[in-house]
């Protein structure tokens, strides 16, 4: 496997060309993808404002955090920028299991000339710190607190990291680049909808350079993104109807009505499942009704009935899918 030390963006792109956003920024680029990049995504579709942010990212060296609801192509959309430019990325997702050592590193037995010997081995932060880089912190308010504190340093840009048990200080790569996803923005779960989520300090919240939010699109942005994401879909009134559905969704549960709510991502999965099913209240409710309790359905089927001017079928209230 070769390294990637040496690697160096020789290349530099304009935002207009390439993504198709009104900006004359120019971003620099590698000129070749190598393994760490992610695969590009031909139907993935930019939202100017978040596009802007990562550029910035990758562009000046900000640290950029996207914070958001879930399934609102967050982590795609700094993966598929990256893959546009080149830039090898790594993603870490910070759940609850992993530790100091993973990040930071810890002394492992290898075999050299038949002998075993103790080698510390570098953890994420090292090895990607002296690597053109970009690491995603994904999950980022999932992170156990004591963890996030390794992180702080190099949230500072010439932040420096020390390795105290190598006695040494690693300097970042000019082309290491940071970023962050996160369902909150420091709250915990405070809407009940992120359990797991953790407080975040608000030094560290303060690190970050630009933080942008990526909550629900405008309709017809949503409407394209899953025309994207499933060609097959190409009945553009049942597709009005559904993501018109979704948007009652949150509205119902921007107000209190309900307790969960369709992202894109479920609408996505419930344009995917019709194309299995060939029935949108089948479709709808792999996708989403079993997802809600009982107590909401009847809401759930008023804004049914409002978006598809159907019923949405009793037996599906209430019993289970075999027993239909
Ligand atoms: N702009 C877009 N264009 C095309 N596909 C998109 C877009 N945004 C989201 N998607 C699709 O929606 C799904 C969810 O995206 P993603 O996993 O990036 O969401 P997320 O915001 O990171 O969610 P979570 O908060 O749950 O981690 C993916 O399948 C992704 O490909
Ligand atoms: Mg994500």
């Amino acid at each position: 496997m070769s390294d990637i030390l040496d690697l160096e963006p020789s290349l530099s792109v304009s935002v207009r060309d390439t993504f198709n956003i009104d900006s004359h920024l120019k971003v620099p680029a590698f000129s070749e993808p190598c393994e760490f990049v992610p695969a590009v995504d031909e139907a993935y579709q930019f939202n100017a404002d978040v596009t802007l942010a990562i550029i910035a990212g990758f562009a000046f060296n900000r640290r950029v955090m996207i914070q958001g609801l879930h399934g609102t192509g967050k982590s795609t959309h700094i993966e598929q920028v990256a893959a546009r430019l080149n830039w090898p990325c790594v993603r870490l997702n910070l759940d609850g299991q992993i530790s100091r050592l993973d990040l930071v590193g810890k002394d492992a037995i290898v075999i050299r000339d038949n002998q075993q010997v103790t080698e510390f081995q570098e953890g994420i932060i090292p090895w990607s710190l002296r690597r053109p880089v970009a690491l995603i912190f994904d999950e980022y308010d999932a992170g156990r607190p004591d963890i996030m504190f390794v992180i702080q340093r190099i949230l500072e840009r010439d932040g420096k990291f020390t390795l105290l048990d190598q006695n040494q200080v690693i300097s970042p790569n000019p082309n290491f680049r940071m970023f962050a996803t996160s369902n909150t923005i420091g709250q915990g779960n405070l809407n009940g909808l992120y359990h797991g989520a953790q407080m975040l300090n608000h030094a560290q919240l303060d690190r970050w350079d630009i933080v942008t939010s990526l909550n629900y699109l405008p309709h017809d942005d949503e409407v394209n993104i899953i025309k994207a994401r499933v060609p097959e879909f190409t009945d553009e009134k049942l597709l009005n109807a559904m993501v018109s559905m979704a948007q009652l969704t949150r509205n119902g549960f921007a107000v209190g009505d309900l307790s969960t709510l369709m992202s894109p991502r479920t609408v996505i999965s419930w344009a995917e499942n019709f194309q299995i099913f060939k029935d949108i209240q089948t479709a709808f409710r792999f996708a989403f009704l079993n997802k809600c309790s009982d107590d909401e359905k009847p809401l759930v089927a008023e804004y049914f009935q409002r978006c598809f001017d159907e019923e949405l079928e009793e037996s599906y209230m209430h019993l289970s899918p075999t027993s239909k």
